[in-house]
This record gives structure tokens, C-alpha cells and sequence, in this order.
């Protein structure tokens, strides 16, 4: 079994496996080659090119995994909402949510038809990566992080819409979150079926909530998605940032990987999370924007704290800034490779 499934189950590894979230994107110039010939969602929905960026980090520095070249938003397109990337700005709704009756009126998703392009993606890049015996990762947002994009209809800072939306329409946001849930199961489970080894759940905003908020609007749903998700019996990562003030209710909703920001201690992080969960994290991407005598020290410190730890997988705590050198993760992956396990 390769070293990244073998961490992700807490069973012996030979070297630590490390990967990166985004290591598919803008800091790589093979990256930027592709995407000068096409529009960011284009990319995404054209099978070829996505299964080529998705290749492309790990051929260039022998990362443990790959992660599908897909984003988290596609799918609410799926239930009607009309989605776009503005360049330079990210990604924009036209139609967002704003009044409770909307949530009656969307779209029935049929994720298999609506979201063919990612399924073929992973045929296609898995066909590639079998040879080479490098895992293939599947992912999709969470309910609460879908749910900020529909309601704000873009990025937000505070997520002030989304928080008051949700207390406002408490019924509504049931409903949403459930559909959202439903949605997201049928969606990774097809995944699996087109070749994806292991699956992560982004809730990547769910740092804006108060661990009470968090019980309250969120877990039910993560919860009923990891639930439902266990029978493929592939790992599943469940990753949030800003997580350190509710890590127990967030393991609790499930996934046998837990995916850390930076902003926690690693070792506080381990304690908490007990012995029954990988855990994958949580370096701070903008180390690798300084000096490599500093990465190192903070890589061989986390190596420190988790390495001997069964179940640990390299990471960053969220992903490669686009200003990354890419001779800075080269070094990176073949120092976490020369540490002694
Ligand atoms: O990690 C990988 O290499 C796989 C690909 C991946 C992308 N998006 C490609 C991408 C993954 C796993 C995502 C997930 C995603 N998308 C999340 C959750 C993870 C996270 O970062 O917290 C979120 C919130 C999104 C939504 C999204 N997509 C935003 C807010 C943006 C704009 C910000 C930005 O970096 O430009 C995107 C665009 C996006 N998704 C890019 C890439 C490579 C950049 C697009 C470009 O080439 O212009």
C-alpha cells in the first residue's frame, strides 16, 4: 500500500507521505502554461486539461498524492445557481440566496450528468497515476462552506450573511445543509466509482462559527455525509481552518483523517484529537515564501511532534500561495522524504 493510504488507516509507513493543498495551480509554471489557454472553469470541465494539472505536481516533485484538478463550487451548479470566476477575484453567484422560499425552488441536482467532466477527470488521471502507484484524492465542500458561497454569492470575509441567514431561517437552513449533505454523498460516491482512493471534505470557513454555532448549524450535516460515506471504505479527511476552538466536535462528526490549519499547536492538536485519527497538516503555507534555513526548522519541528506518530501526513494548513517558489517545495518534499520513520 502506498505511504499516503498507509498514514491516512495509522498503519507503518516507510518515509512520511506529503502532499499539498492546491499544489496544482498558479505558483507552477507548467500550471500557468495550461491555463493561459483556457478560463479557470473551462480547465475544470475539459477532462484532458484537468487530469494534465493534476499530474503535473506530482511528476515535477514526487508528491505521495494527487488531488483531483476540480473546486468545490461546481456543484451548486447543479442546483441552479449560476456560478463564475473573475479573474484576479475569484469565484462570483449571480443568483444567490437570500430569501428563505428560494431553498423550495432549486434545482433537482443529477451530479452524475451535472458533473460528468470531474468523474471523467478521475478516470483519466488515474489511469495515469496507476503505474506509478501514486493515490488519487477526490474532494468536495461541506454544507456550511457551500452554503457561504451561495448566500454571499462569492467570497466574504466575516461570512456576516451567512451566520445571519442561518439564524434568521433556521427551518430553511435545515433543509439547505440537508440538501447540500445529500447532494455532496452522491457526488463523492461517484468519485470513488470513477477512481478516487480517498476522499477530503473542505469546510474550510468554518472557523468563523463559535464552537456552540458550530454543534448547532454544521456537525449534523458533516456528520451525515462522513456517515454515509463509510461504506466505500476509502479514508476520508475532513479539513477545516480555524478549527482549534471546537477540534473535538469537528473529529466528532467524523473522517478518519483530520486536516489542520496553523494555527493550532500540532502536538495540543494530537492530544485533543486522541489516537484513533490520522492527522494530515499543518504547516503554514507562507513558510516557503522565506528563507529554506527557516522552512526547515519549522518542518523538522512538526516532524518532531507528529512524525512518530501513527497516522501523520505532511501538509499545509491551507493552500500553496500562488507566489510559492517551486524550487522551495522541491526541497520540502525531499526533506520530509530523508527523515527517518
Ligand atoms: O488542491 C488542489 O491542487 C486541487 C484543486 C483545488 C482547487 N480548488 C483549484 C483552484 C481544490 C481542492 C480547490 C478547493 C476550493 N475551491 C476551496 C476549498 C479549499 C480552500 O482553499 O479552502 C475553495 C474555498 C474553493 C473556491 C475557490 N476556487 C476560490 C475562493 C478561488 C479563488 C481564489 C484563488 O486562489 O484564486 C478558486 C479558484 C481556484 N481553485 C484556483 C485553483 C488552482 C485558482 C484559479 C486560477 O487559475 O485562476
Amino acid at each position: 500500500m502506498s505511504n499516503f493510504l498507509a498514514a491516512c488507516r495509522r498503519q507503518p509507513v516507510s518515509q512520511i507521505p506529503i502532499w499539498f493543498l492546491r499544489q496544482a495551480g498558479r505558483y507552477m509554471a507548467a500550471y500557468r502554461d495550461v491555463r493561459s489557454r483556457y478560463s479557470f472553469l473551462e480547465m475544470v470541465k475539459n477532462p484532458e486539461a484537468a487530469c494534465e494539472v493534476t499530474l503535473q505536481p506530482v511528476e515535477a516533485f514526487g508528491v505521495d498524492a494527487a488531488i483531483i484538478f476540480a473546486d468545490i463550487l461546481p456543484p451548486l451548479e447543479s442546483l441552479g445557481f449560476q456560478l463564475e470566476f473573475i479573474r484576479g477575484e475569484g469565484p462570483l453567484i449571480r443568483n444567490p440566496l437570500r430569501e428563505a422560499q428560494q431553498v423550495a425552488h432549486l434545482k433537482d441536482p443529477d451530479p452524475k450528468h451535472d458533473l460528468a467532466f470531474t468523474f471523467e477527470a478521475l478516470r483519466l488521471a488515474r489511469r495515469r497515476l496507476e503505474p506509478r502507484g501514486t493515490p488519487l484524492i477526490g474532494f468536495a465542500g461541506a454544507p456550511f462552506t457551500l452554503a457561504s458561497y451561495a448566500i454571499e454569492g462569492g467570497g466574504s470575509r466575516d461570512k456576516a450573511l451567512t451566520k445571519t441567514w442561518m439564524r434568521t431561517n433556521p427551518d430553511a437552513w435545515a433543509r439547505f445543509m440537508t440538501i447540500l449533505a445529500d447532494l455532496t454523498v452522491a457526488y463523492l460516491t461517484e468519485q470513488v466509482a470513477a477512481g478516487a482512493q480517498a476522499l477530503q471534505l473542505f469546510d474550510s470557513w468554518i472557523g468563523e462559527l463559535s464552537p456552540g454555532d458550530y454543534l448547532k448549524y454544521v456537525q449534523p450535516y458533516s456528520l451525515r455525509i462522513l456517515n454515509a460515506l463509510e461504506p466505500l471504505d476509502v479514508p476520508l479527511i475532513h479539513f477545516g481552518t480555524g478549527t482549534a476552538g471546537f477540534l473535538e466536535h469537528l473529529r466528532e462528526a467524523g473522517g478518519h483523517v483530520i486536516g489542520l490549519d496553523w494555527r493550532v499547536d500540532a502536538l495540543e492538536a494530537s492530544h485533543r484529537l486522541g489516537a484513533n485519527v490520522a492527522i494530515q497538516g499543518n504547516l503554514d503555507p507562507t513558510l516557503l515564501l522565506g528563507p529554506w534555513e527557516v522552512l526547515r526548522g519549522e518542518a523538522d519541528r512538526l516532524l518532531d511532534q507528529l512524525g512518530a506518530r501513527p497516522g501523520f501526513i505532511f501538509n499545509v494548513g491551507h493552500g500553496l500561495l500562488p507566489s510559492t517558489p517551486e524550487d522551495q517545495v522541491a526541497r520540502l518534499v525531499e526533506h520530509v522524504h530523508a527523515h527517518t520513520v
